[in-house]
């Protein structure tokens, strides 16, 4: 169900856009993904989210900012998960007054060019995603096993969180900023990717609309991928205790309409046995 503040804030106009793009030794795909985004959206800023990387990509990403006003850089002292680095984008953001924030890898998997489906959708949208797993969508050059971990990753979390949502995982997405005022960003503890389930679970649980477009997804070509054992750990850790967590409250709430109800059909019942 979409609550009265979706309704409201789905109104809005969307101008400003801010395009976050977290970068750990991305040095080659930086320049590529920021000409694509420049062309395919002029209209759209960029901020780069650098964690010290070793390669050197923030000096490039300063390099790119330094030529275009329209180029940002955040600096970030090290690794701490793209999770984190989001964050601090998103906040950036806020505090900067754009209307939409999208989040986009610099690896070249997230197309430039089909930027704009996503904030087409958002203009009847809180927040959309980019999905891998919906007609239309896909993904170009990844191993099986690859695609069997993201697709049983997203069985997991529907079944779990029971969200109407096929790419709960995806990292291509576009939130209008009302979306992240009412998620709130202060209390969000997850630091690598599971933080997009944690993002997805919150816009739901708050009753706002969440749609998904079909992309294409293409993995990387330069550079390595930087999931990792611990990152695919957290992210299990977390989507069974939001589970656990979203059952229990599930429970809570039928064992309460259940005992409402009980306790009506009794006092239904009363005046009839004062007759009798
Ligand atoms: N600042 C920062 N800090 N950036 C990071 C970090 C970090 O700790 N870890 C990864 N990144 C950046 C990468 O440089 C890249 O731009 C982007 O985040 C995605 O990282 P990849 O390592 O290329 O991710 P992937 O291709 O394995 O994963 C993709 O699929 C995931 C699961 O479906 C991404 O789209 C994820 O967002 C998505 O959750
Ligand atoms: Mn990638």
């Amino acid at each position: 169900m979409v609550s009265e503040a979706s309704e409201q804030s789905r109104t809005a106009p969307i101008d400003r856009v801010l395009v976050c793009i977290p970068t750990y030794n991305e040095r080659e795909n930086l320049p590529l993904v920021v000409g694509r985004i420049r062309a395919s959206v002029p209209t759209a800023d960029i901020l780069v989210l650098d964690d010290n990387s070793p390669d050197g990509t923030g000096q490039v990403a300063d390099d790119l900012a330094a030529g275009d006003g329209q180029i940002h850089v955040l600096h970030r002292p090290g690794k701490q998960g793209l999770g984190l680095a989001y964050l601090a984008g998103f906040q950036w953001g806020l505090d900067e007054g754009y209307d939409a924030i999208v989040e986009m890898d610099a690896d070249g998997s997230h197309q430039p060019e089909q930027l704009h489906r996503l904030l087409e959708a958002l203009e009847d949208a809180d927040a959309v995603i980019g999905s891998r797993w919906v007609r239309g969508g896909s993904v170009v050059n990844w191993p099986l096993h690859r695609k069997a971990l993201s697709v049983g990753g997203n069985i997991y979390t529907r079944a779990l969180l029971g969200m109407p949502v096929h790419d709960a995982t995806a990292g291509y997405r576009a939130y209008r900023s009302s979306t992240l005022h009412t998620i709130g960003l202060r209390d969000v503890a997850s630091e690598g990717y599971c933080f997009q389930v944690d993002l997805t679970r919150r816009a739901v649980a708050r009753g706002l609309r969440v749609r998904e477009v079909p992309i294409t997804f293409v993995e990387r070509e330069i550079g390595d991928s930087k999931m990792s054992g611990s990152i695919m750990r957290e992210s299990l850790q977390r989507i069974t205790v939001w589970g656990l967590q979203h059952r229990a409250d599930q429970l809570r709430r039928i064992s309460g309409t259940v005992a409402t109800t009980v306790s009506g059909k009794l006092s239904d019942r009363e005046p009839t046995w004062h007759r009798l």
